[in-house]
């Protein structure tokens, strides 16, 4: 699949580049908005920096949230503009409309080496529309902002999953290439499907078993060893026989759930479940402390709900993972966002960064959580910028934003 090097001489010309922009915003005390967590920004960096560097006019487009297919003010990408002008050490020009005047004026206004950040292309039902033709007018516009010899970059990771028009339709109307980001999340996660380095352990956690369905059904062939947290695990006890108290049940999956468990050993892949919970009366919600209690994993009381792993289950997840080659992680352990149920993501997390081999931390969730408990970025084999995508991708689907580059 071409780079960025197959448009050949940029200089003077337009690229709209699709990033994902996609990042947590939050009020400061003079009311302003401020990105929270900018992994995704500084993601973004160097293919807009490239691009700028070879005299590029560039267009930034990319989605904030899930707005209904309409201006709303609390997904507006103008703070997130703000930032990356901050990590570009540049200017940045921002659109307030994503394919009108305002959006034409900041793109004719671009010099050699500009960049203009457009609003929420999720601001305009045609982005999302199920309708092919609705879309493909809603990407007619983006490609005239960049005129006849303009071209497209597909930049945005951790939307090439979703076809909608700023990373597929476009695709199809203009010369395109991938961005860095892509090319390198492509290069890391195919290491996790074609001939990973064994033992080969991954990692799955957060809440819902049913959003992992694919990918534990294809990890099942695939991996040596998969540990499983979360308020997913909570199924697998059940599935077990073991009673749950209030945790987090999906009661339609306990049947895929045992098909799982008895084709794990059929196959040798061992699924692990932790012997231990942290358990708590309730959710963690501010008006009163957390009053945690670590029970054994069939134990737990009915009048409590698992929030973490314990920590003799962190200790055997990390004994595990840190004798692997290769590493996968996606989901939390528990909810790390509170201290006293964090232990087991931070164990997992501490272990993937002592890896001897290649460690992958999934994004969304997980990536969050590595920022937020403090790790340094740069001690894990590689964070991924997307969530549902790396998914698609280890469960071996294609990808529509990436099979539209090929043609
Ligand atoms: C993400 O946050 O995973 C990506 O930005 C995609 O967002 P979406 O799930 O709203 O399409």
């Amino acid at each position: 699949m071409a780079g960025l090097d197959s448009l050949g001489d940029v200089r003077g010309r337009r690229v709209l580049v699709r990033s994902d922009l996609n990042v947590p915003l939050a009020a400061g005390s003079d009311g302003q908005s401020r990105v929270t967590d900018d992994g995704r920004v500084r993601a973004s960096v160097p293919t807009i920096q490239e691009l700028s560097d070879a005299g590029a006019r560039v267009v930034v487009t990319a989605h904030l949230g899930r707005p209904e297919g309409e201006p709303d003010t609390r997904y507006s990408l103008a703070p997130v503009a703000e930032r990356l002008g901050e990590l570009l050490g540049r200017p940045v020009a921002f659109a307030h409309d994503t394919v009108g005047p305002a959006a034409h004026a900041a793109v004719e206004g671009l010099e050699d080496g500009d960049v203009a950040v457009l609003e929420n292309v999720r601001f305009n039902p045609g982005e999302t529309s199920k309708d092919d033709a609705e879309r493909g007018a809603f990407a007619d516009q983006l490609a005239q902002l960049v005129g006849p010899s303009g071209c497209f970059v597909s930049d945005g990771f951790g939307v090439v999953h979703r076809k909608q028009a700023s990373v597929y339709d476009v695709a199809l109307r203009l010369p395109h290439a991938m961005g860095q980001l892509v090319a390198t999340e492509l290069e890391v996660l195919r290491k996790l499907t074609v001939d990973p380095a064994r033992p080969y352990v991954v990692v799955l956690g957060g809440s819902k078993v049913s959003d992992k369905l694919g990918v534990i059904d294809n990890l099942l062939g695939k991996s040596d060893r998969l540990l499983i947290g979360g308020g997913m695990v909570f199924t697998f006890l059940a599935a077990q026989g073991h009673e749950v108290g209030k945790s987090l049940l999906e009661e339609d999956q306990l049947e895929t759930v045992r098909g799982y468990l008895e084709r794990a050993t059929e196959s040798g892949v061992e699924i692990v479940l932790p012997t231990d919970i942290v358990v708590d009366t309730a959710f963690p919600s501010g008006e009163r402390e957390p009053q945690p209690r670590v029970v054994p994993a069939g134990e737990i009381p009915a009048d409590s709900l698992g929030l973490d792993i314990g920590p003799s289950s962190a200790r055997a997840f990390a004994a595990e993972i840190t004798d692997a080659k290769t590493v996968f992680w996606n989901g939390p352990m528990g909810v790390f966002e509170t201290a006293a149920f964090a232990e087991g993501t931070r164990a997992v997390a501490q272990a993937l960064t002592e890896v001897d081999g290649l460690s992958v931390v999934g994004g969304g969730d997980s990536a969050a959580a590595v920022r937020q408990l403090g790790f340094d970025e740069a001690a894990f084999g590689h964070i991924s910028t997307g969530g549902g995508a790396s998914l698609e991708l280890l469960e071996g689907k294609e990808l529509p934003g990436i099979a539209v580059l090929e043609r």
